[in-house]
Formats: C-alpha cells, structure tokens, sequence
C-alpha cells in the first residue's frame, strides 16, 4: 500500500521503516529541510536503535523517502498517517496546534478517497473535533473524500521498531468500517491481536494505558521507598509480586522517578481532560506528585550523607532511558538542577544526550567519558541504565575522593562494585 507520513520524528519515522519491512511505500513529509536531507541520504535525524539500519534498507528498496511537498505525496497514498506531537501547554493542558495545522494542510491538498489515520496521542474527541472538523470545513465530505481513524502508538524511545514490528495489540477506532477495514487490511502480516474500536475510544486506550504503566512505576516506587526504611530489596519484592499473572514482571522497577516525552505529559492532559469534565481525578494528581517528589530523591539521599557545597558530584546518564538522547523529563534534569541550587560542582557523562543536556544546563562539566566524569568526586549519582554503566567495576571508582555511589536504576553489578546503594532499595 502506499501511505504518506505527517511528522518524521521518531514516531513517523519508526511507523514509516516498520511498514518498509512489510512492503509498504511510504512518503515521510515534515517542515525540516535538513530532516527530509538526512531522511533521503539514509541518515537517521534521530537516535533509535535499528531504525537508521532499516531506514537504508527501505530507502535501497524503494519504500521510503522524504519531502516537503504534502500535495504530491498525499495524491500518490491511500493512507495518511498523522505522527506530529502533542505537547503539554503551560496549563498542562493538551496543545492541539501541530494537529490542528496538519489536518487543515492534508484537507486543502485532499483530491481523492483518502484514509486519514491519527497517530499522535490525543485527548478523547480530538480527532473529531479538530480533524474531522478541518477535513469538512474545506469542503470535504466524511466517507466519500475521506475516511477517518484513530490508530495509538505504543512505541517506547529506545525501543521504537521492535515495538512497532512486534505489537502487543492493535488498535484501530474508526469513524467509518471502511477506513477501518483499510487499516487493517495494511496491518495485515503482522502478529497481533487487533481492536476494532470507535475513534473516541482508541484514543482512551492510549491514554489509559500510558497512565497505569505510569501508576504502576510510582506504586513500585513507594514500595521501594518504604522497602529501603526497612532494609528490603524492593527489587526481590517486585519480583515476587510480579510473578502474579494478574500483575505481570513488567514496568515494575523501583528508582528515581517515569521521565520522558510521554508519561508525564499524557498523565497530566488526561487529569486536566477529568477536571474539565466534572471528576477530580485525586489517584492521577498523586501519581504526577509523588513521581516529582520522587525525582528529588537522589539529591535529597546525598544531602542526608554531606553537604554538597563545594563538593565535585559526578552524574552518570542524562537521557530519561538508554538507548536513546532524549533528555525530556529526565530525571537527571531534577537532580542536576538540586545539586546546582546546593552549590555542588557537577560534572556529567551520558553516552548519547550531552548535546541536548548541555541545552540545558551549559555551565557545569562534561566529561569525556565515565572514568572522567568520576574523577575527584565526592560522590557518584547514576540515574540511566545505560549498558556501559553496567559494566563498570570496583576500579573505575577508584578515581573518586570519596566513593559514595548512589543509583537511581539499579544500574550496577553487584559482583562487579563492591559497595553502592540505590535510591529506594
Ligand atoms: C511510553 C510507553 O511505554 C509507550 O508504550 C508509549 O507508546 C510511549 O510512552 C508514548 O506514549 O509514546 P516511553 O516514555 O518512550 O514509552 O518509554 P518507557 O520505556 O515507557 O519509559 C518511561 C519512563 O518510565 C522512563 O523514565 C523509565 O526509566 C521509567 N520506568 C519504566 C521506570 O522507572 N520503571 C519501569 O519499570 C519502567
């Protein structure tokens, strides 16, 4: 089938190389001149694992490739797929702008049947009331010029094709059978139950689901927080605990706190999207303040041991998770701006988000490597499981002045390091 992307971020992007492994053709538009170059010339704009590898083999295939131009893409598709993002507004709130400006582009461009599928996350009664109403108020009538679906992704950064290839379920919630039986019929192939919904209810799944895995983070959390006052391993406990089919082992690490582009941000909208209509959504609002409180944990914990003014502070991992350089909602973010404000010297290494990091925060140091970060330091704080740093051992500490280490991931070997402590365990 050929189907035209709108958004070639990591979403767009991984949806577009996935259906390239199925077959699929696919034309990526996006507003970044530079972003469409890379995409054209086999270089991934961003960092996710095997989909650069995959983007050149769709590319050598004939299957991908990318452009400015929305009309000549969207006249040779059947499928158009929106994948722009959603941010969060100051209030929390939603912000429907790049949506809203898609679906009006992809409405003045519209000649013939087309489905238009929303990827984004977006709040139950988005895509009726802001792309369906922009698809008809330039004249385009719903089941004759176009179909319409709601189709969540459920694609973690760091882990965005095997996602994508390997789905747990699909969910397609469609206005119409038809455009729904054209979805499907372009998922066919893969290996998953599917859903047929109405759009309203897609659309809740995905915010449901991002908000129990998040619930599900913060309860492990505060088990593991009461664990450590009673010198419990949370991590044996969870494990325990994970063992029950009804809880399954997944998503239940204890540490310093869900970060990322998602959670926090689909959480917040959901509890605003209650609020708005007339319930108070009191487990939500707790979920976002314990998650915040516990962001500051690692900071706290290493002021009960020193005083950090003056003191060299090493932090290991910036990025919210490995295999990735995004640094949004990182929990790094909290724990180097704490130190900063208790007048520690922070020094930091992340294999892939200096860059992003250093956005942030350009004045403290960044260290070559790991090694470097730790030397001189008077502790030690890692708050990514990034490979690299499970292989660190006893003597790449040694550099430290003080080998105080504190993990917030539950990152090191305990054969490899002799002595370290984590953050809730
Ligand atoms: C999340 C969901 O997992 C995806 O299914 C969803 O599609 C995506 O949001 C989205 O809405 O686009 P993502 O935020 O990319 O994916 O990454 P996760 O692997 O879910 O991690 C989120 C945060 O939770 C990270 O900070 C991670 O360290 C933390 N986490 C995760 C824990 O603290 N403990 C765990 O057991 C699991």
């Amino acid at each position: 089938m050929d189907i035209c992307i709108v958004g070639a971020g990591y979403v767009g992007l991984s949806t577009a190389v996935g259906f390239a492994e199925h077959g699929h053709r696919s034309v990526c538009v996006d507003i970044n001149q530079k972003r469409i170059e890379d995409i054209n010339s086999g270089v991934c704009p961003i960092f996710e694992p095997g989909v650069e590898e995959a983007l050149r083999r769709s590319i050598s295939k004939e299957l991908l490739k990318a452009t400015l131009d929305l009309k000549g893409a969207l006249e040779t598709s059947e499928v158009v797929f929106i994948t722009v993002p959603t941010p969060c507004d100051d209030s929390g709130k939603m912000d429907t702008k790049f949506i809203d400006k898609a679906s009006k582009d992809i409405a003045k461009y519209i000649s013939s049947y087309k489905v238009v599928v929303v990827k984004s996350t977006v709040i139950p009664g988005t895509t009726e009331s802001v792309v369906m109403k922009n698809l008809e108020a330039a004249g385009k009538k719903h089941g004759v010029d176009f179909g319409l679906c709601m189709n969540p992704e459920f694609l973690r950064e760091g882990h965005a094709l095997e996602d994508f290839l390997k789905p747990d379920r699909i969910v397609i919630g469609s206005a119409d059978i038809r455009a729904g039986d054209v979805l499907e019929k372009l998922y066919e192939g893969f290996n998953a139950p599917m859903l047929r919904t109405d759009i309203k209810t897609a659309e809740m799944i995905k915010y449901a689901s991002n908000s129990f895995l998040a619930t599900k983070i913060t309860f492990a959390n505060e088990i593991g927080n009461i664990c450590k006052l009673l010198g419990i391993d949370v991590y044996k406990v969870m494990g325990g605990v994970g063992m029950d089919k009804r809880i399954n082992p997944h998503f239940l690490r204890a540490g310093c706190g869900f970060g990322g582009s998602c959670f926090p941000k689909d959480v917040s909208a959901l509890l605003n999207k209650g609020r708005e209509a007339g319930h108070e959504p009191r487990l939500l609002d707790t979920v976002l303040k314990v998650n915040a409180d516990q962001r500051k944990l690692m900071v706290r914990h290493l002021r009960s041991k020193m005083d950090l003014k003056g003191k060299r502070i090493a932090v290991l991992g910036l990025a919210f998770n490995p295999d990735t350089d995004d640094v949004r909602e990182s929990a790094a973010i909290d724990t180097v701006q704490g130190l900063i404000e208790h007048g520690a010297d922070v020094s930091v290494y992340d294999p892939k988000a200096m860059d992003n990091f250093r956005k942030l925060f350009p004045g403290i140091t960044y260290a070559k490597s790991a090694k470097d970060a730790l030397k001189g330091a008077d502790a030690c704080i890692i708050a990514t499981d990034w490979d690299e740093f499970k292989k660190l051992e006893s003597k790449d500490f040694d550099s430290m002045k003080n080998k105080v280490i504190l993990e917030g991931r539950k990152t090191l070997d305990k054969s490899k390091v002799k002595s370290f402590e984590g953050v809730c365990w």
